[in-house]
């Protein structure tokens, strides 16, 4: 990477805080399932089908292509276009060194004792697990401030780094943020013992966190005092701060299911399973408050999905549905766009509490109806409404039960009606965007759906008689509008 493209620290900080525990889960996975064996190296032998790769190793063919699909679009594997898989001839060239292969098998069983940081840096000695003792805080000294070059194959430091520091970055990010250390090192500098006297944490376990985040760019020391590096600051105030904490809580809570992910790509059992309906309750109930924190800027999203719609068609009076409401930022929008809208919030019972609350904020509550109930089973009625809206919610579905649900919706809808539906929707080659592909990684880690490419949705929405579709991109995702035909649908975001 040359200097002109290495990313800024803000970047990194994003990856670290979401998506680089994803990655070593995943490179991980697939050395312990054997996918990198598995595969045929490029250009010496055919490159075998998905089936055959899952039958070989068996393991679940959609867990195997959750993977492949990652690992396509790193550059790891490669596929052409009869949808073969083999194995990029750079990766095999480190794999094939018995060294370097023992140092990662030495990294698997570091995850766990990993996930015990917040132990090991309040008492500042190795942590118990699974009857063994674990020096947590030296091996990130290891990893961190003493590490050795492993391999002169090129390559092989970028896939070392993947596969063992990115999950050891976000776990720390992860205990310097619960442990509050983020915090006071962002409001004044502080000596290791002024820290310590605040967070009753051991001085040796500070000192590796700060020794680490400081390796990470975001801190330095000046006058023995720890404090945040000039391109940390922005970073590391205000809400900048809140965000970035409630992201990595986020994230903190898929370390056990990411840890043991080998189990659910080769049975398909859930460690963290979101089917579970007491599990679904409290996560999403939480995930309703956290996306609540961000309402502003999902708000500036729904908003504009919402004027593009009012500028093709007449939306006064408009009946609106908004399935999986999770915040109520889409409905919102659109009761905000067209005064005269009703809106119809759909969710679990415990989430349309924090749904009114957010309502009454934005002043719409008072067209708004409240319908608790279980997306999987419930009637939405016949020719009811003229939009209905699927934000981020067809992810939580198992692919099998999206052609059911799409049929109650086009049944709902009434004859000139618009499904929206706001998805990450992968490329037509299904080996990207990255983002989204983490996304679907996790869906599929918490038995919930699959990502789709635009002409997957298309032919699902053609068998409910929804033919006409449009794929629209917005910052962070795209939407989908689809219709009966003879409807006009916007062909691009409003200006
Ligand atoms: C990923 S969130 C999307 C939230 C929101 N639409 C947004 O864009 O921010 C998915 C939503 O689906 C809801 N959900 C999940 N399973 C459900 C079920 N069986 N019945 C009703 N709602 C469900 C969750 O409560 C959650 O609010």
């Amino acid at each position: 990477m040359t200097a002109s493209s290495s990313p800024s620290l803000a970047q990194s900080l994003h990856v670290w805080a979401r998506n680089a525990s994803n990655e070593s889960a995943l490179l991980r996975t697939a050395l312990r399932v054997g996918l990198f064996d598995a595969l045929p190296l490029e250009g010496t032998a055919a490159p075998a089908s998905l089936d055959a790769l899952a039958r070989k190793l068996g393991t679940s063919a959609r867990g195997t292509r959750s993977l492949l699909e990652l690992l396509v679009c790193l550059g790891f594997a490669r596929m052409d276009d009869a949808n073969g898989f083999s194995l990029a001839t750079s990766t095999s060239a480190f794999l094939a060194d018995a060294g370097f292969r023992a140092r990662l098998q030495a990294e698997l069983p570091w995850w766990e004792p990993m996930g015990l940081l917040d132990e090991a840096v309040k008492r500042g000695e190795p942590v118990e697990h699974a009857g063994a003792r674990w020096d947590v805080l030296q091996h990130y000294r290891e990893l961190f401030l003493d590490s050795q070059p492993l391999s002169a194959t090129p390559g092989a430091e970028d896939f070392f780094d993947r596969f063992a520091r990115g999950a050891a970055r976000t776990q720390l990010l992860v205990t310097a943020g619960r442990l509050g250390v983020l915090e006071l090192l962002a409001t004044a500098p502080r000596s290791l013992t002024e820290l310590g006297a605040a967070t009753y944490l051991s001085t040796t376990g500070l000192r590796v966190l700060v020794e680490v985040l400081a390796k990470l760019g975001l801190v330095r020391e000046e006058g023995g005092a720890w404090k945040p590096s000039e391109e940390a600051r922005p970073i590391l105030e205000g809400k900048a701060l809140a965000y970035l904490v409630r992201a990595l809580s986020v994230s903190a809570r898929y370390w056990e299911a990411l840890g043991r992910l080998e189990e659910t790509v080769r049975t398909e059992r859930f460690i963290l399973d979101l089917k579970d309906p007491e599990t679904s309750r409290l996560f999403y109930a939480d995930n309703s408050q956290q996306i609540t924190a961000v309402f502003a800027s999902h708000f500036q999203l729904s908003r504009k999905a919402a004027e593009t719609l009012a500028q093709v068609r007449a939306m006064d009076g408009a009946q609106v549905l908004d399935i999986g409401t999770g915040s109520g930022v889409w409905g919102a929008a659109f009761a905000r766009v067209t005064p005269t809208s009703r809106v119809t919030y759909f969710d679990q019972a415990v989430v349309l509490e924090q749904v009114r609350s957010n309502l009454e904020r934005l002043k719409v509550a008072d067209r708004a109806r409240f319908w608790p109930g279980d997306l999987f089973t419930h009637d939405f009625g016949t020719q009811a409404f003229d939009v209905i809206i699927l934000p981020q919610v067809l992810n939580v579905l198992r692919p099998e039960t999206l052609p059911d649900l799409f049929a109650r919706v086009s049944r709902a809808l009434k004859p000139d009606g618009v499904l929206l539906i706001a998805e990450y929707v992968l490329n037509e080659r299904r080996d990207g965007p990255l983002e989204h592909l983490y996304f679907g990684l996790r869906r599929f880690m918490t038995n919930e759906g699959d990502l789709l490419s635009a002409s997957e949705y298309a032919s699902l929405l053609k068998d409910v008689g929804l033919t006409s579709t449009v794929c629209i991109p917005l910052p962070t995702q795209e939407m989908i509008l689809a219709s009966r035909d003879g409807v006009t649908l916007p062909k691009s975001l409003a200006a």
